[in-house]
């Protein structure tokens, strides 16, 4: 049965909204996790800030996901929620528990870059389709992506 949904949104636009969402959550999503293993895998004399900046940083991201998520069903979508959706939609690829604490957070560092860039083509998407409030939801994500690549590129040494 058709449902109608009347938010002053069209149907089409608020599809592509949710698609474009769909990005950002399979993105934070694999972010979260690789995120979650490098707290447990991560070795080194700095293990100890490691461990608890990505303790920091994956909890924040887990608390996101849902956030996210429930946008897309108030969009009138499904959220994706399998391994294999989540797959097809990201551009993050799976963390290495062999690789060295540089690595690690050299990649993590990527991996939020990328997040960012898919959030500005939420936020395109989002825009023309007047849909503020994913807009002001890209926002905040963006605001903590560029934060958390900040922390890790200093953690690095890096300006
Ligand atoms: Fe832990």
């Amino acid at each position: 049965m058709a449902t109608k949904i009347d938010t002053g949104i069209a149907a089409k636009d608020r599809a592509a909204v949710a698609q474009s969402l769909s990005k950002v959550l399979a993105d934070t999503y694999a972010v979260y996790q690789k995120t979650h293993g490098y707290h447990w895998n991560v070795r080194g004399p700095n293990f100890s800030s490691l461990h608890a900046l990505f303790m920091d940083q994956y909890t924040e991201q887990w608390q996101a996901l849902d956030v996210i998520a429930e946008r897309i069903r108030a969009l009138g979508q499904f959220a994706p929620q399998s391994a294999a959706a989540f797959g097809n939609l990201t551009a993050v690829k799976d963390g290495d528990p062999e690789k060295d604490w540089e690595g690690m957070v050299s990649e993590l560092k990527s991996d939020h870059e990328t997040v960012v860039a898919t959030l500005r083509d939420l936020i395109e998407v989002g825009e023309a389709a007047g849909d503020d409030v994913s807009v002001d939801l890209a926002t905040q994500r963006l605001t903590v992506h560029e934060k958390h690549a900040w922390m890790l590129r200093a953690t690095l040494g890096e300006k």
